[in-house]
């Protein structure tokens, strides 16, 4: 299998070029990626904007996936640099959440659980030429929307209340914008909040600092959203 050069890096895996078409996506802790293959799939099916999933190579491992190559800088890219505003970032964000909660749960016989991203921030959304495309399915599950909502919002808050962070201001104009889309589609109830608590708690990729925030965090987005 050739690997090309280091493409992308986030907490958990490294994204490799195999070819103009295709990256190999790495877990670094040998993590199985294969749980993502079914929920990716399934979301292409409806339509909703992912990856492509493609052949997978002889000497790949469990932790390997090989996905569309895509092009374009990622939301948080486009923030920073100022190509997007905070509210254009919102109705993006809103839009890809609402748009994952229209679609039926592939697992659960619950009837208003769906499908759940659970890490949907600015960082894992690629801007392509056709469009938001939503990456690294770690973490999706099924359950109710709300709990996507929260966690979303509870991301951004940390990182806004944070004030040592440069990205703390940025952080807060997008949860400002957010927030009113969020409460459109059934807001943020205590419950979920609470949940999106202890998942973010438990979430062993989090610094001490992060760690630190997040109740401070969960408080702005009850104040704000409440
Ligand atoms: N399909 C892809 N095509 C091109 N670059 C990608 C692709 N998927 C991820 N990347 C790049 O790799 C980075 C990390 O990917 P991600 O799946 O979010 O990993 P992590 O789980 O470690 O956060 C992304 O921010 C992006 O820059
Ligand atoms: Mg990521």
């Amino acid at each position: 299998m050739r690997i090309g050069h280091l493409l992308g890096t986030g907490r958990s895996a490294d994204v490799y070029a195999m070819d103009e078409a295709w990256v190999l996506r790495r877990y670094r802790d040998s993590s199985d990626a294969r749980p993502e293959l079914a929920v990716m799939s399934y979301l292409s099916a409806f339509g909703y904007p992912v990856p492509r999933l493609g052949p997978s190579p002889a000497a790949a491992t469990p932790s390997d996936l090989v996905l569309q190559r895509l092009t374009g800088p990622t939301m948080l890219e486009s923030l920073l640099s100022g190509a997007l505003t905070g509210d254009e970032g919102a109705a993006i964000l809103a839009g890809l959440l609402t748009d994952l909660h229209t679609i039926p749960a592939r697992l659960s016989p619950e009837p208003e659980d769906r499908i759940l991203h659970l890490d949907l921030h600015p960082d894992n959304v690629m801007l392509t030429p056709d469009g938001p495309v939503v990456i690294d399915w770690r973490t999706a599950t099924e359950g109710p929307p709300a709990l996507d909502r929260a966690m979303s919002s509870l991301i951004l808050a940390q990182v806004a209340v944070d004030r040592t962070s440069p990205l703390a201001t940025g952080a807060r104009s997008l949860l400002t914008a957010l927030l009113p889309h969020l409460a459109d589609q059934g807001g943020i109830p205590d419950a979920q909040l609470a949940q999106a608590v202890c998942r973010r708690a438990a979430d062993p990729n989090l610094t001490q600092d992060e760690r630190e925030f997040i109740d401070e965090a969960a408080g702005l987005i009850s104040e704000w959203a409440g």
